[in-house]
């Protein structure tokens, strides 16, 4: 299980500390299914629930794809892509020699990108993954019209069974396109918004074609949210709720979440989007930020050591390396290096990430440390199960509704008004 550690934003807490009645109380209304959104809490019981339902299916495309082609085109944007492409690049940053390389568009509207993902993908052979709960997001809804006729042209009448459309269960353009052409089709759980869905078919499926273990990640989400019920302070999904309210109490209005792997970027990407969306409503929320280290100390760390003292620090551990890489020893200490030498890389990474907390909390910047297992299946596990609840907690702790996401809206009802859509205005 995740642990957390407060003891560097202890000094930084009002003098009650963290409030734990309060998460104890969201705690007890997200279960009972009695507070604002309650419709979108499926996401609690997600991973037994797609094990019920949807697994075996799942693995079956995902084989279909791994045995015929060289990538796969996942298409969908915010909690319709960043899950999968977050537990991608942490696990499998490289893919094994023979695994099809899975390529994300639709999430923008960047022809360069656009261009750039196509040569990328070049004559391979490939599938697409449409993903959208809605069925009419803009963004993936022009690249999967794209990818189609990329598809007609390389495979003509087979093009439709390259398609897999994760989408509504019963609602939406995509689902009646996928129902008339018989596309492959998964399920966005109706009880489970977008960002809360890298456990469905929406995660699941890509992360599989990219040979990530998803029976033993589902398996291990199931014992993670099990564990996570516990209603005490020991719950590390309670202390790190309460204490990021606490200290937002306290005027700490940004949070950055930092990482020493840097294949964790899409991870915190994904958690943004979590956060953001979540807590960002009502003229409130903390405004989540991310920060790779050690790289961005040598951009960012001037503004964390010393800029406006509004920045709160959690940082994300995994306890285990998956490698090992010791500083050679050299002959002639040309490079002054040998104080370190034969000493590994990672037990180096341990002793800045310590040289950082010190340097920050001294600079008045609250940290929190989060120390997952490992850079596997059991410890993406640990860390989807840990900051969907803390994130739900903490929505709650806050008095907003943490399952909508209204102002994404007022973008979208410009640009609609702006290109002609029939109807907007
Ligand atoms: O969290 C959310 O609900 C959003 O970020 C959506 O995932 C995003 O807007 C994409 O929506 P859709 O899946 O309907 O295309």
């Amino acid at each position: 299980m995740i642990q957390v550690d407060l003891s560097g934003a202890q000094r930084f807490f009002t003098q009650a500390g963290p409030d734990y009645a309060a998460v104890s109380r969201a705690h007890e209304v997200l279960s009972t299914g009695s507070g604002l959104g309650a419709d979108f809490t499926g996401w609690l019981h997600l991973p037994q629930h797609i094990k019920d339902t949807e697994l075996d299916r799942i693995l079956a495309a995902a084989e279909t794809i791994r045995g015929r082609s060289k990538a796969l085109v996942v298409i969908g944007i915010g909690g319709s892509y960043l899950g999968a492409r977050g537990a991608i690049e942490l696990l499998r940053p490289v893919p094994a020699e023979g695994d099809p390389e899975v390529l994300f568009v639709g999430n923008g509207l960047s022809a360069d990108a656009l261009c750039d993902t196509l040569r990328k993908l070049g004559n391979r052979d490939f599938d697409v993954n449409v993903i959208s709960k809605s069925g009419t997001t803009l963004e993936p809804a022009i690249s999967f019209r794209i990818f189609r006729e990329l598809l007609e042209k390389k495979y003509g009448a087979d093009a439709d069974s390259h398609i897999f459309a994760t989408t509504d269960a019963r609602r939406g353009v995509l689902k009646s396109l996928a129902d008339s052409h018989g596309w492959e089709s998964f399920v966005v759980p109706d009880d489970v918004g977008g960002r809360f869905s890298v456990l469905s078919a929406v995660g699941l499926l890509p992360m599989a074609v990219a040979g990530i273990d998803v029976r033993r990640l589902v398996d291990a989400a199931i014992r993670e949210f099990e564990a996570l019920d516990m209603r005490n302070n020991q719950n590390p999904a309670w202390q790190y709720a309460a204490a990021r309210q606490n200290l937002y109490s306290k005027g700490y209005f940004v949070e950055i979440l930092g990482c020493y792997e840097p294949s964790f970027r899409f991870m915190a990407e994904w958690w943004k989007q979590l956060y953001g969306e979540s807590e960002g409503k009502d003229n409130k929320g903390i405004l989540p930020a991310s920060v790779e280290f050690t790289a961005d100390l040598h951009s960012m760390g001037q503004f964390i050591q010393q800029g406006p003292r509004i920045l709160m620090e959690s940082i994300v551990r995994f306890r285990k390396s998956r490698s090992a890489y010791p500083v050679p020893v050299s002959d002639n200490n040309a490079d002054g290096l040998d104080y370190i030498a034969g000493r590994d890389l990672s037990e180096i990474c341990n002793v800045a990430a310590e040289a950082v907390r010190e340097a920050h909390i001294d600079g008045g910047v609250p940290n929190i440390v989060i120390s997952c297992s490992e850079r596997d299946e059991e410890g993406l596990a640990e860390l989807v199960a840990f900051f969907e609840l803390a994130c739900a907690l903490s929505g709650y702790m806050s008095g907003v509704n943490p399952f909508d996401q209204p102002g994404v809206e007022a973008y979208k009802k410009n640009m609609f008004r702006m290109l002609g859509k029939p109807g907007a205005v």
